[in-house]
């Protein structure tokens, strides 16, 4: 999925903290890529993107508790996009999210 959309998106918007090959920095910026939640249901992760993230966290065993901000700058089919691409890079595999769901989630807020 080298240039695909969501590939691209992932490089502009979230490459910068959660490293290109998906790993992140440890203990500052979680892994995406074989971390269970990424490839759980979708929702979780919508609403993240959507609304950001802080305080304590453990992903495959190790600390994390810093601030991630909203992205909700981007549009339904962005996110949708970015995320069918995290789910299924780097070794993950998991079904697409769609605009729809997302549109869902950000109508629900918070
Ligand atoms: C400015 C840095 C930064 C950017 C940009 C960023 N993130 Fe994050 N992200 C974080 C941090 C920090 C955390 C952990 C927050 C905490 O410790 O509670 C996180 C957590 C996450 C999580 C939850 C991981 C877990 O196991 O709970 C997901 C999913 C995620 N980010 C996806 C993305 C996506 C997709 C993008 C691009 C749209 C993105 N992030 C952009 C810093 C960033």
């Amino acid at each position: 999925m080298g240039q695909s959309p969501g590939s691209l998106l992932y490089s502009k918007y979230c490459l910068s903290c959660h490293q290109e090959d998906g790993t992140g920095v440890r203990g500052t910026f979680p892994p995406l890529a074989g971390n269970i939640k990424i490839t759980g249901p979708s929702k979780d992760i919508v609403r993240i993107v959507l609304f950001g993230l802080q305080g304590p966290l453990v992903v495959n065993e190790r600390d994390y508790d810093q601030v991630m901000p909203p992205q909700n700058y981007l549009t339904d089919q962005q996110i949708a996009d970015i995320l069918t691409y995290i789910r299924n890079a780097w070794g993950n595999k998991a079904v697409p999210v769609t605009p729809g769901e997302v549109a869902g989630v950000r109508k629900l807020g918070k």
